[in-house]
């Protein structure tokens, strides 16, 4: 089944650009792509791939030729850095002793890392319970909610993800991901997100937070308002005022707040959690991916003590619970944070890359918004400033053209080209894939003025 409409998530793996992609890969690669399409079951944006990966080291990963790529997208699990040594010490040492614990019993890894994990969080965010995927996080929250309020459904924004499940994008607002799998049990609504570029820039996203409490007060069957902090893949940051009123209106209607900081927690906006750059506490936090350091899959949740009120429910039960090994990475991610003063880097990233794209954006029409936190940023092309006609066609060639020159990323709602780069890179290299995307974008707005 070819795709040609998957253009809000991720490239497009049928397109012409990718044929041509594949016509200058060699043909070792070529062999290795035809055996991964053989054996591997095909779906929606990960199939077929890009190219073959056989090593990483820091914010590389290399192919079968030697090409090394770095990596600004890593799937949000790198914000160390692939191989990080401390990291791969602690795991490898943990690996050594117990790396497994079976459920019903637990291991003082795992405790210590709950410890230390509550600890870096607000006092009221004290219990945890971990998952082996960000998706089963998301589920267990799910769960929780409605334990807790009784209320079955769950709004959403428009577009969001939060998981691969059937729960989860029952929850989530992405229709993409319901295509083709039947109907949905009407457990969610989906609101519109807060967002400024495509609103006409008006900073007064607090009209968004109003009809949530609309929608609250329309359905009292409503437990939870699940949601980014800030949005990763196209990086929508609300402000201040917008999370406050949400905080305040989920209060009032006794609707729980969970935050899905599973892509952004662990400093990638330049705060351990993105919610503390807005004074806010959720009920639950759903943490994943980089809490596993680039080498276990872990994830979890955290919330109130009085929440701890399902002891007859399963809420998450999975094998990999309580994994030793993912906590033995997830405090070595949190100690080399704090050993490297990582935040206060990423803060001085965050200076240094709105300057350089606000230069790029002044030099180039194809570029409508620069926007972004942190080592989070998105650079959203359009065919004309005035109608900010997505430049879809041209972000994919940006694209791969990047992809040609040693630079990865996604491409985001079909036009915000998505940078992630690993809170560890230098500034440097930094400054040379800036070169490499400001090349590219150059070359193709030439090109398509041409
Ligand atoms: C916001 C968000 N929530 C949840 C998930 C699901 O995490 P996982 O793929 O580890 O199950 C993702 C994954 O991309 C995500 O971006």
């Amino acid at each position: 089944m070819k795709e040609t409409s998957l253009l809000t998530e991720g490239d497009i793996n049928f397109s012409a650009s990718r044929q041509q992609w594949y016509a200058i890969q060699d043909a070792a690669t070529l062999a290795v792509l035809e055996e991964d399409s053989d054996h591997f079951l095909h779906q929606s944006l990960s199939t077929p791939c890009l190219d073959v990966i056989t090593s990483c080291e820091g914010i590389y990963i290399s192919n079968l030729q030697g090409k090394r790529y770095m990596d600004f997208h890593g799937n949000n699990v790198h914000q160390l850095g692939y191989r990080n040594a401390y990291v791969l010490e602690k795991v490898k040492a943990q690996m050594d002793v117990l790396p497994f614990s079976p459920r019903r019993y637990t291991n003082p890894v795992a405790i210590e890392f709950a410890r230390k994990l509550t600890g870096c969080l607000p006092a009221e965010l004290h219990r945890v319970l971990f998952a082996p995927g960000g998706t089963s996080a998301v589920g267990m929250a799910l769960k929780l909610a409605r334990v807790v309020t009784g209320k079955q459904k769950v709004v959403s924004l428009q577009d969001s993800f939060h998981g691969a499940s059937l729960d989860a994008i029952e929850a989530g607002g992405e229709e993409q991901f319901k295509k083709h799998l039947g109907t949905f049990h009407n457990a969610s609504i989906n609101i519109p997100p807060p967002t400024f570029y495509r609103n006409n820039n008006r900073f007064d996203d607090i009209r968004y937070a109003e009809y949530l409490d609309e929608v609250l007060h329309n359905h009292p069957d409503i437990g939870a308002f699940i949601a980014e902090t800030i949005r990763n893949t196209d990086v929508q940051i609300p402000s201040k005022a917008y999370w406050k009123k949400v905080r305040e209106i989920c209060s009032k209607h006794n609707v729980l707040l969970i935050l899905d900081e599973i892509p952004i927690a662990f400093g990638r906006t330049g705060k351990m959690f993105a919610f503390e750059h807005y004074g806010i506490v959720p009920d639950i936090l759903c943490l994943g991916k980089g809490m596993g350091g680039a080498v276990v899959p872990f994830a979890g949740i955290v919330t109130k003590d009085e929440f701890n009120i399902a002891a007859d429910v399963s809420l998450g039960h999975y094998t990999h619970e309580k994994s030793p090994l993912g906590a033995a990475a997830g405090l070595a991610v949190l100690e080399y944070m704090e050993h490297n003063d990582l935040l206060e880097k990423v803060k001085e990233d965050e200076v240094f890359m709105r300057m350089k794209l606000k230069e790029m954006k002044e030099r180039y029409k194809l570029i409508g918004d620069v926007r972004g936190v942190g080592l989070l940023w998105g650079i959203e092309l359009v065919k004309d400033r005035i109608t900010k006609e997505k430049a879809i066609k041209e972000a994919e060639q940006v694209m791969y053209r990047c992809l040609e020159n040693g630079l990865s990323f996604k491409v985001s709602q079909g036009n915000v080209l998505q940078l992630c780069p690993p809170l560890i890179i230098t500034r440097t290299e930094l400054r040379s894939a800036l070169e490499i995307i400001e090349e590219a974008i150059a070359f193709i707005q030439l090109s398509s003025i041409a």
